[in-house]
């Protein structure tokens, strides 16, 4: 297996790569970077008018990775079509932050449990859901692969983001039981675990002095740069013997 591995990496040009939320701020950024390596690249979003303003150098598919039974018809339309699948990065997702206990707001103090299941869905199932219709084909035609999820800083647990922290948490977990559990058919697991990006998603999540502050706390002082996430995501794609790591890309701020 460890000689057809070589083939599934980016070191091979024309490895067929699909990246999840892929016209999002990491998204986007991870599929240029990829594309300019020379790969082929699918980028699945539920997003279809975004998808619809990509340039023609991208195969897109629009989905909701949310949906078990349409994720695995795009995964065997890209097979039929790529021949197969070398890399899945699992970049879907949404930054949500609301306080678990809401004083100020006595008629639904609590962080409503209906929200909560949403927000693993999409942050935490969604990547259950990518990767076992994606290894399922891997495993059944015998071609290696390399599977990317991308957690956040926020695994380590953080106040106000009690759904989001723990579908994190879920990632990295997933992620290195995979790598265990798969390493033996040639398909590594490994995470990238950025901090806080300067993207729009960021900017939304958070107000301005909490990002003042956080940079005010980063060695670095500064954000990080959506690509600084994909040359992360690439490094461990390039990298045939990284298994079950979880990169973090974050300036710093966890020291
Ligand atoms: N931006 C950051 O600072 C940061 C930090 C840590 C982790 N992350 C993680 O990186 C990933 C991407 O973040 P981003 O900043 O690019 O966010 P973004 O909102 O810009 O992009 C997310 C993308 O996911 C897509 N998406 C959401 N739900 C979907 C669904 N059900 N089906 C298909 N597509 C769906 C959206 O359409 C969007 O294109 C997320 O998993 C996020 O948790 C981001």
């Amino acid at each position: 297996m460890c000689s057809k591995q070589k083939e599934c990496t980016l070191k091979s040009e024309n490895a067929v790569c699909v990246v999840t939320g892929g016209v999002g701020g990491l998204g986007r950024a991870i599929c240029d970077y990829f594309l300019e390596r020379k790969a082929r690249v699918i980028v699945a979003d539920r997003d279809a008018e975004a998808l619809q303003n990509l340039p023609d150098s991208f195969c897109c598919e629009a989905v909701d990775v949310c949906d078990p039974v349409r994720v695995k018809a795009m995964v065997q339309k890209i097979v039929k079509e790529q021949g197969r699948i070398d890399i899945l990065v699992n970049c879907a997702g949404t930054i949500v932050s609301a306080p678990f206990v809401n004083v100020f707001s006595p008629d639904q103090m609590m962080f409503p449990y209906e929200r909560f299941r949403q927000e693993m869905a999409i942050n935490l199932d969604s990547v259950f859901i990518v990767t076992a219709a994606v290894v399922e084909e891997m495993v059944r035609r015998r071609t290696p692969g390399c599977i990317i999820n991308i957690s956040s800083i926020c695994a380590h647990g953080n106040a106000g983001q009690t759904s989001y922290a723990a579908a994190k948490a879920g990632v990295n977990a997933m992620t290195v039981t995979w790598a265990k559990e798969l390493g033996r058919m040639g398909i590594r697991c490994n995470a990238v675990a950025p901090g806080f990006i300067g993207t729009p998603s960021t900017h939304a999540a958070l107000q301005d002095a909490h990002l003042k502050h956080i940079v005010e706390n980063t060695p670095l002082r500064r954000l990080g740069d959506a690509k600084e996430v994909a040359q992360a995501v690439y490094a461990l794609v390039e990298n045939d013997f990284c298994n079950g790591v979880i990169l973090d890309v974050n300036g710093g701020l966890t020291l």
